[in-house]
């Protein structure tokens, strides 16, 4: 008989560290990884390699249907193919970031994504596929649409000061008032895009919420390992 894996669900808005907590926690518990947000970043990336207008909704919906994604769910090695390419760098460009919003506000783009997501994750709740006991799943939508069964169920928030300063460190590699600056269009105008489709702002009944703004990067992720181990013990 087959173990049954454990599935986390991780929501948050960009700059909350969800990525990297995330990929710490699932490495650190032997699970698989999936960052959904990867999937909208290379659709974008697969519609703008055909020459697409991304305001064309029906070409784009038709060529994420008929995109050759496969996501390296391993959280020592994350990687993101489209057919043979590997484009885990090429996604994280300025040109995806900006144009990410018009694909994750298409509900037709959503839908497909959202299926495909639900087939990687109960891949490894039923055998676990990638060899883990289970997924770390992150987004916007896994805790309340794509995932709502899921064991663990977090949002993962932060103060907009916060995330901005981490953002702008990443991104600049320095937190000071002009990188903030320059930072701050891009985060919160990408987050007022995305929740006119998505609600990741608020946690959803039985959602619980981890507020990392006070918090290190290690005591986010042992809060977060505290929330999956209370359910899932063996782990
Ligand atoms: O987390 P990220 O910045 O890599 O996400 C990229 C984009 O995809 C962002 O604009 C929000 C969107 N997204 C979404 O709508 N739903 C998800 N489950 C994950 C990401």
């Amino acid at each position: 008989t087959s173990v049954r894996g454990v599935v986390v669900a991780v929501d948050g808005p960009s700059g909350s560290g969800k990525s990297s907590v995330c990929r710490q926690v699932a490495a650190r518990l032997g699970l698989a990884y999936l960052d959904t947000g990867a999937m909208y970043r290379a659709a974008t990336w697969w519609c703008l390699d055909q020459g697409l207008d991304l305001g064309d909704q029906l070409a784009v919906t038709a060529a994420v249907r008929a995109m050759d994604l496969r996501m390296g769910m391993d959280p020592a090695a994350p990687h993101v193919r489209v057919g043979e390419t590997d484009v885990s760098a090429a996604i994280r460009e300025p040109a995806i970031s900006g144009a990410v919003s018009l694909l994750s506000t298409n509900l037709d783009v959503r839908a497909e994504l959202n299926a495909r997501q639900r087939a990687l994750i109960d891949a490894e709740r039923t055998d676990g596929s990638s060899g883990g006991t289970g997924v770390v799943a992150e987004g916007r939508d896994i805790t309340t649409v794509v995932a709502p069964d899921a064991d663990v169920r977090v949002l993962l928030t932060a103060s907009e000061e916060a995330r901005l300063a981490r953002r702008a460190l990443e991104v600049h590699g320095t937190a000071d008032a002009a990188a903030v600056a320059a930072t701050r269009a891009h985060v919160v105008g990408r987050d007022a895009k995305d929740s006119t489709v998505v609600e990741f702002q608020t946690a959803a009944d039985g959602v619980l919420l981890l507020d990392s703004s006070a918090l290190s990067f290690e005591e986010t992720v042992s809060a977060l390992l505290a929330l999956v181990l209370d359910v899932a013990p063996g782990l």
